[in-house]
């Protein structure tokens, strides 16, 4: 068996544990070869790889990042792109390429197969949101780290009887913030789902700090909007992929709340640090799991899938319909955090609203 493996998009902690696993079931169960690409997509165009082996793989485990280095390039944007992938695949005699990548690099794969082009994908993404698996691995990394850093924003936030406004990754859609939110208590959620209006959040915090709740921490995903009409906010800058350059909400967001409630408030951007570093043992095993059966699907042919988490179990879902579409937070999940901020009360009566 000769595969060539690639990861594309950002990066995720899990991607080495992936990488680790298809390498060991080539070796163990098949013989044969494993091809890395640098830099994505862009290292099979530029025809740049380096043979992978177990000794390569030695000690990559609970290392962040990807060994193999990745980019947003992309062979269609190239007219000779797809061609020069048939090519480098013909060349390189081998069985498929398994991409390891977001909804980007799933677009790319569904494309090729389409072209004829032998491919499997590996779903990736911390923001947990590509349809048709129930986790990404890198996830509940980015969701241990939010949440460790909101208990240590808590103690501060009290002894200052401060708001402190978290960000958290989450460009589409808030599973981060969601889940960080309720494992970290926090009082507020807002989530790219649900556009949130700037006076309730308002309302909802002057209620608790007037009855004496201890300090507030809101946790709002850099995807998150105000409703139409109700808070301007500017347009986030575009890199060079056309992709909006998010962060920064967490300002305008603390900005208003400190202007209109009169409370200190202050902002956490939690950022990159939220993809670095060693994945927790979840993502370990769920990316382990994931490259075997990127594997197994390489020697069963079945080409054009996506491998995928299904209850617990790992299984095939035909690329096309991962893609284009986000897998938005569970309306159960959203009404589990609703519990936690329940509707205001008219001004001055009901029940407390906690955090
Ligand atoms: O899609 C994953 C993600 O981490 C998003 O949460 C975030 O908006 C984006 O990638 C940022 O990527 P980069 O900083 O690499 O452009």
């Amino acid at each position: 068996m000769r595969i060539g493996m690639l990861t594309g998009g950002g990066d995720c902690p899990g991607l080495n544990a992936v990488i680790r696993g298809a390498v060991r079931t080539v070796a163990v169960e098949h013989g044969g070869e494993v091809i890395g690409f640098r830099d994505g997509w862009r290292g099979v165009l530029e025809e740049r790889y380096e043979h992978l082996d177990v000794d390569r793989c030695r000690g990559i485990l609970p290392r962040g990042g990807t060994i193999l280095g990745t980019s947003r390039d992309q062979p269609y944007t190239r007219p000779d792109g797809p061609g020069r992938v048939a090519e480098v695949v013909e060349r390189l005699g081998l069985d498929a390429i398994v991409a390891i990548g977001g909804d980007g690099t799933m677009g790319v794969t569904k494309d090729l197969h389409r072209d004829g082009v032998p491919v499997v994908g590996v779903p990736k993404t911390i923001d947990n949101d590509i349809a048709l698996t129930e986790m990404t691995f890198g996830f509940q990394t980015a969701v241990q780290i939010c949440t460790f850093s909101i208990d240590r924003l808590h103690t501060t936030a009290e002894s200052h009887d401060r708001v402190l406004v978290v960000e958290v990754m989450g460009r589409h859609v808030g599973h981060i913030a969601v889940w960080s939110g309720l494992a970290g208590g926090a009082a507020i959620t807002l989530v790219p789902e649900e556009p949130f209006d700037i006076d309730e959040v308002c309302r909802r915090i002057a209620t608790r700090h007037r009855r004496g709740s201890w300090a507030t921490i809101v946790v709002v995903a850099e995807g998150a909007v105000p409703a139409p009409g109700t808070l301007d906010v500017a347009a986030p800058p575009v890199d060079a992929y056309g992709h909006q350059r998010l962060g920064g909400i967490a300002n305008v967001v603390a900005a208003e709340i400190e202007g209109r409630t009169g409370i200190e408030t202050r902002t956490t951007i939690l950022g990159h640090v939220q993809r670095g570093g060693t994945p927790v043992a979840f993502d370990r095993v769920l990316a382990t799991r994931f490259g075997v059966a990127a594997v197994d699907a390489v020697a069963d042919r079945a080409l054009g899938e996506m491998v995928a988490l299904h209850h617990g179990d790992i299984v095939r879902v035909p690329v096309a319909d991962a893609v284009g579409h986000q897998k938005v937070v569970d309306e159960a999940l959203l009404r589990v955090a609703r519990v936690f901020a329940p509707p205001l009360p008219d001004e001055g009566e009901g029940p407390a609203t906690e955090g």
